[in-house]
């Protein structure tokens, strides 16, 4: 099989999240409804922590310590995931042009003018929380950065009110590509949004950008996260020799933001919101 064959495929049908969407009983939303916000809150912390002279390894303690204090384990460390060696980390972090899933380093400090993902996933009491924020390091961000970091957060939140009761999931990714693109910005193909719940990582997968079917229709009960991640550049990304790291192909930036979502017959609700989080001005 040729290597852009296989890819394709890969694409299409991300193998760890076939099966059937699950539908949460209301105790298991309940539960749905702690993780996701303890998810938020150990972003709050890392906010607290986050400048230059910080490495990517401390950010990476400080959830360890705040996950372990609460009796939760992170699903990220140890995950496996097609092939790879097991993800030695507690969060993801990625900079610059690092798209999603870098490691945390203790020799990989933060400087003035970068830009870092954070992205957290505790388990607490056997459910999953899953949500990430873009950072601005210092002063020096270049005002493109800037503009990046803070239209992928609205590109995420056209994606959470494109979500509607009985809609379908592939109203989502319309929103985000429309958007996005108008602004030339590239919307990353080879990682999507997913269902989680009692797994990490289950169907539906949401995709960030047109496709052709209509998608799953979304009914109460169903937990799934958006997580767009826009490029300056061309949206292509490429997986480094640590089998985890991804990067722009083109060596542009990249920002990311995640939240994860319950539907109920009451409406959409954003499980894992920070403390003083309010949707952006769209
Ligand atoms: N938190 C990521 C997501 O949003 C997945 C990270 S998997 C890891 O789905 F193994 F890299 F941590
Ligand atoms: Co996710
Ligand atoms: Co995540």
């Amino acid at each position: 099989m040729t290597k852009m064959i296989k890819k394709k495929l890969r694409r299409s049908r991300p193998a760890w999240r076939g099966g059937a969407v699950t539908r949460l009983s209301p105790g298991e939303q309940d539960a749905m409804r702690a993780a996701g916000a303890f998810a938020g809150e150990l972003l709050d912390q890392v906010t607290k922590i986050m400048r230059p002279g910080v490495s990517t390894g401390e950010l990476d303690n400080l959830v360890e310590t705040l996950t372990h204090e609460r009796g939760a384990t992170s699903a990220p460390h140890g995950y496996r995931n097609h092939g790879a060696p097991p993800f030695p980390s507690h969060c993801c972090t990625s900079v610059n042009d690092v798209v999603c899933h870098g490691i945390p380093d203790k020799a990989r400090v933060l400087r003035d003018g970068d830009i870092v993902n954070v992205d957290v996933t505790p388990i607490l009491d056997g459910f999953h929380g899953d949500t990430s924020r873009t950072f601005l390091l210092g002063e020096n961000v270049s005002q493109k950065a800037r503009q990046l970091v803070a239209d992928a957060r609205r590109a995420l939140w056209l994606g959470i009110f494109a979500v509607a009761p009985e809609g379908r999931t592939s109203a989502i990714g319309s929103a985000i590509q429309d958007f996005a693109e108008a602004r030339g910005y590239g919307v990353v193909r080879e990682f999507t949004g997913h269902g989680t719940g009692r797994a990490f990582h289950t169907a539906p997968t949401i995709f960030h950008y047109r496709t052709p079917g209509r998608g799953e229709r979304i009914t109460p009960g169903m937990a799934f996260t958006i997580e767009p991640m826009i490029n300056l550049g061309h949206w292509k990304t490429e997986v480094l020799a640590d089998g985890w790291t991804a990067v722009t192909a083109d060596g542009s930036l990249s920002a990311q933001w995640e939240h994860t979502l319950l539907v109920t017959e009451e409406g959409v609700e954003v499980l894992t919101l920070g403390q003083k989080e309010a949707p952006p001005p769209l």
